[in-house]
């Protein structure tokens, strides 16, 4: 199944919203682009490649929605407001805010470079900060932010010392804002995912397994007691549910949608 298999049921679950997500020119940020404006919103497609936020626009444009590309690297702060200025410049406001880019960094902390460890806080955690305080100056009363932390905010996750810690911090960074913004009707929650097949995984289970993409699978999918991986729907769709007004009573909470894989 690929990113635009499942969203031809609209049922406007986002009708008259606009919503701006980070990293959408790929794996989740691309599915969740899909889903969002097949379910009615606006949406602002940002990534720092031009080129794939573009290809995203085009499929979300091609299936009928609405959606304009926008080109920044969310570590940059003039490049990041530069992009929500001109996202609702558009749309005239921005009611959802994804913050889904997000890179990793391997390594143990005996061996974990420092400009790996910085490039990884920077666009993860700075990148969420940066994005979350340009997307507020048009949030007005009312909103949803959406963080993308990772399994590796809860367990430990071998040779990935920078990434955990970063992704610990989206959390801890959410719980801030939930517990800040709710007084304007702003709700923050944060996704932590178990493994997804997308390019930023492919490295990781290369290594995992000595080199061999399948033996990596293969390693990886004894941790998930529901017998696969994820997939870039999966973490879409509860995007989305945080996104809507199903989730109204919902701030600060910490969702993982791992397959069991953070349960034993
Ligand atoms: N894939 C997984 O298994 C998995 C698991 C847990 C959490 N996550 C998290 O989900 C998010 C998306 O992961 P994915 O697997 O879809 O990755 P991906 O590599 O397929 O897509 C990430 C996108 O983010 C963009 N990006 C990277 N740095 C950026 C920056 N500084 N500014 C703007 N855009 C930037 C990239 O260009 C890319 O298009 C990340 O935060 C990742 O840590 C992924």
């Amino acid at each position: 199944m690929n990113a635009t298999d499942s969203h031809d049921s609209r049922t406007g679950r986002l009708a008259g919203k606009v919503a701006l997500i980070t990293g959408a020119g790929s794996g989740i940020g691309r599915a969740a682009a899909l889903l969002f404006a097949a379910e009615g919103a606006a949406v602002g497609v940002l990534d720092r490649d031009g080129a794939v936020a573009e290809e995203t626009t085009a499929l979300v444009v091609s299936a009928g929605g609405r959606a304009l590309a926008l080109t920044a690297d969310v570590s940059k702060s003039a490049q990041v407001s530069a992009a929500a200025d001109a996202l609702a410049a558009k749309y005239s406001c921005i009611d959802i805010l994804y913050n889904n880019a997000g890179v990793d960094s391997r390594g143990s902390v005996v061996v974990a470079e420092e400009t790996d460890w910085d490039r990884c806080f920077d666009v993860n955690v700075k990148g969420t900060f940066l994005m979350s305080q340009a997307a507020l100056v048009h949030m007005g009363q009312g909103g949803s932010i959406i963080n993308q932390g990772s399994v590796a905010a809860l367990v430990g996750v071998m040779n990935f010392a920078a990434y955990c810690a970063a992704k610990g911090a989206v959390v801890a960074l959410t719980r801030s804002m939930a517990v800040d913004l709710a007084g304007r009707g702003v709700r923050a929650n944060v996704i932590c995912p178990g493994t997804v097949y997308t390019p930023l995984m492919e490295p990781m289970l290369r290594t995992r397994g000595d080199g061999d993409l399948d033996l990596g699978l293969e390693r990886t999918l004894v941790k998930y007691p529901i017998g696969r991986l994820g997939h870039v729907d999966d973490i879409a769709r509860v995007a989305l549910f945080l996104a809507s007004d199903e989730a109204a009573f919902m701030t600060g909470s910490v969702v993982a949608a791992d397959g069991g894989m953070t349960a034993q």
